[in-house]
């Protein structure tokens, strides 16, 4: 995700982009892993505000690229990796659900402000965060929306390894290199054992992305996210 002027906040083209390379994944020889990279204090803030805004106006401007993208990280059939340094909002913390191991610097804040937008968790979150961190850790997250930093995400069981960031890449590739390595078909069984049928999850983030779209056109919503971009503009 390279978009720093707007702390790497993701656009449908970016969803789209990221989508492919993550279909093309799963039927390239070529790519074993997948790597989720933002950048310098930055891993994402999340959807882009004025997609949002815009939709909640007029109903347009969201297509199905966001659930193109889910959908992509959720089924993929070879391991993603992501490296988190810095800020991670929003979908910038529920992809990491999907992932299968990631890596974050002790800077890292993972903040998911659904409701404080007057919306609901998505990416499957409302299922796979009280799996991985219990009931009351995953409402802490996701409705109650403090930010966790490294340590508690890591308490959490959502981060693998807080790494300095000066070297949080090379360690990351460490881990790719050595899951490049391994006999490939071997591991797709394993990881396929270990992530289970991936019906339960699509069909709850296609269900949450439903009623993310109703509340994107509430009052609550389009007052907070016209506040959000007031704000920017100042
Ligand atoms: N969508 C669109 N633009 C965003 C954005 C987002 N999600 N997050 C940040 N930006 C833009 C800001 O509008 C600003 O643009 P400008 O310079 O043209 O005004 C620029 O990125 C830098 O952000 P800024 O707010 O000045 O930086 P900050 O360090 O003070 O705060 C954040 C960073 C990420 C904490 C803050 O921007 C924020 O809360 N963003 C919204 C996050 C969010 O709610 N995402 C949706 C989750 S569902």
């Amino acid at each position: 995700m390279d978009r720093p002027e707007k702390k790497n906040a993701l656009t449908r083209v970016m969803y789209d982009q990221m989508a492919e390379a993550l279909e093309d994944a799963n039927t390239n020889d070529d790519v074993r892993v997948s790597m989720i990279l933002g950048g310098p204090g930055a891993f994402t803030a999340g959807n882009d505000i004025a997609d949002f805004l815009k939709f909640a106006q007029t109903g347009e401007g969201l297509g199905m690229e966001v659930i193109r993208f889910l959908k992509a990280i959720a089924c993929s059939q070879k391991p993603v990796i992501a490296v988190v340094d810095g800020l991670a909002i929003g979908v910038g913390v529920t992809m990491l659900f999907h992932c299968d191991m990631v890596f974050a610097t002790p800077r890292s804040q993972l903040k998911t402000p659904f409701l404080d937008l007057g919306l609901v968790p998505e990416a499957g979150s409302s299922l796979l965060a009280p799996a991985l961190m219990g009931y009351q850790r995953a409402f802490e997250m996701l409705c109650l929306g403090v930010p966790f930093d490294a340590d508690a995400a890591w308490r959490a069981g959502l981060v693998n390894h807080i790494v300095g960031e000066d070297v949080i890449e090379e360690t990351a590739m460490q881990a790719v290199r050595l899951l490049a390595s391994k006999p490939q078909e071997a591991l797709a069984l394993a990881r396929n054992f270990m992530r289970g049928d991936r019906t339960a999850v699509t069909e709850r983030l296609e269900a949450e992305s439903a009623a993310f779209r109703v509340r994107l056109r509430s009052e609550e919503a389009q007052a907070a996210l016209s506040a959000f971009m007031a704000r920017s503009k100042t």
